[in-house]
């Protein structure tokens, strides 16, 4: 049965719901408050990069099942279903700032006159929903005909579109029957390709996306403090994990070693997961979180400090080269990019630094200068530093690279290079955690 769809926030998460939801049928209004985004979006144009959008987003905004506004007179009574894809960024003190959520009901809720289910995916400290319900009914002509549910998201930035059209759970954290079944309409096509179903209340929805983030990000600490030890103990991490990995229990995912995690999710959600921790009396589980960060920002700097080493302890006027500026592989997102932590560290110390990244533009900001291509980015280098996983950098062939740098030094902060072939042509190629450097 085709539903009323408005999907409000066209963020990475909204914009690819959007269209998940067109391509399931539905006849779907995305909502956003700034008009060029709004007008590229009905063009049929993404204003962010993600692998899929475009052809999605072209081929739905032709067939007229997906449209977007900056007008909730345009959404309000005609919805069945209202689904808020706001960000939640983070506050200074590490709590999550629900002002966006806030701002959205304060300008919906008054002009809802019928009954509408209204689902959050934003990711929110546990205790949130039941308040934010409280306003809408407060606020909305149709009182306590409007009802929430929450559905957290799991999109991963470079996958949110097979993410959305194919997740491996959906999670419906629902106060009734109704809700539950209007839920199973928008997800009718998903459903019947048999992917799992948790129903549950509404705290359980909101915990579950948290402890999901903070479970993944601890696995990666995890395997980078093992780095650290193996680096001292003369072990290789990747074969570990690999053995780790095979594990059905354990599983592979999120035990690549490496620079650690960045991005606009694992670095707030653990936070505000910690400090909701904390407020609730739990600890034991910030502390636990705390441990996970420390480990991740000790990466970055154990990073650039091998880096000045390798250079010959001054990195001051030396060049060097960074591979990847995004947070990770196919995404142009830089939010708390590991790759960036370690390039203004060794601009501060005085390095001229060059970056090179597929996709991602960076701001114009002081100290280094973002280049076109690996080639001008390592021309007359110390040191090249491989930072963001990119499949192209994978492939780069070291024997044409040797020529142009002044020293043949390398440090693959991904683990992801395939270190004989380059030492094989005559580079120094380090990676944390495991032995044998030229
Ligand atoms: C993450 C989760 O994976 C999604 O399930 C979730 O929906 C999303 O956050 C969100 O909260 O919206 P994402 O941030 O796109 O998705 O990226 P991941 O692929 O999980 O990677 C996060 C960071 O961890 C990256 O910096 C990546 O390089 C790093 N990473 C990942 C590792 O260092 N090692 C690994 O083994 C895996």
């Amino acid at each position: 049965m085709t539903l009323r769809i408005s999907v409000i926030g066209t963020g990475y998460l909204g914009s690819t719901l959007a269209a998940g939801l067109a391509e399931f049928g539905h006849e779907v209004f995305g909502v956003d408050v700034v008009p060029e985004v709004v007008k590229k979006l009905n063009a049929g144009q993404p204003h962010i990069f993600e692998n899929g959008l475009e052809h999605l987003l072209e081929q739905h905004t032709r067939s007229g099942r997906l449209r977007f506004t900056l007008d909730y007179d345009d959404i309000a009574d005609w919805a069945d279903v209202h689904f808020l894809a706001l960000g939640t960024p983070e506050l200074p003190d590490g709590s999550a700032d629900l002002s966006q959520l806030h701002a959205t009901i304060d300008a919906l809720a008054p002009k809802l006159t019928k009954p509408a289910l209204v689902v959050g995916r934003s990711t929110v400290p546990v205790g949130t929903a039941p308040a934010l319900q409280e306003r809408l009914r407060r606020l909305a002509p149709a009182g306590d005909g409007i009802e929430l549910a929450w559905q957290p998201e799991f999109l991963r930035e470079g996958f949110a579109v097979g993410d959305t059209l194919r997740p491996d759970r959906l999670v419906f954290g629902v106060q009734s029957d109704h809700a539950l079944r209007l839920l199973e309409q928008v997800y009718a096509i998903p459903l019947s390709e048999e992917t799992p179903v948790i129903t549950c209340d509404l705290a359980t929805a909101e915990l579950i996306k948290q402890a999901a983030n903070t479970f993944l990000a601890t696995k990666i600490s995890f395997i980078n403090a093992m780095a650290q030890l193996c680096q001292v103990a003369g072990g290789d991490v990747t074969v570990l994990a690999d053995a780790l990995g095979l594990d059905a229990r354990i599983g592979r995912g999120h035990l690549s070693p490496g620079l650690g995690f960045g991005g606009g999710c694992f670095p707030k959600d653990i936070r505000a997961l910690a400090v909701r921790a904390d407020e609730l009396g739990v600890n034991v589980l910030s502390d636990l979180i705390k441990s996970v960060e420390v480990i991740n920002s000790a990466q970055r700097i154990e990073l650039a400090e091998l880096a000045i080493d390798q250079v010959g302890g001054d990195v001051a006027g030396k060049k060097v080269a960074v591979l990847g500026a995004a947070f990770k592989e196919g995404t142009d997102d830089t939010r708390d990019s590991p790759s960036l932590t370690v390039a203004d560290y060794l601009h501060d110390r005085g390095a001229f630094v060059e970056v090179y990244d597929p996709q991602a533009h960076l701001a114009p900001r002081d100290g280094f200068t973002q280049v076109g291509s690996v080639t001008e980015a390592v021309r007359d280098a110390d040191i090249v530093l491989h930072l963001t996983a990119w499949p192209e950098f994978r492939y780069l062939d070291p024997a044409e690279l040797a020529p142009l740098v002044k020293s043949k030094i390398i440090i693959d902060g991904r683990l992801k290079l395939h270190a004989p072939t380059w030492r094989d042509a005559g580079w120094k190629l380090v990676q944390i955690g495991r032995a044998a450097t030229l």
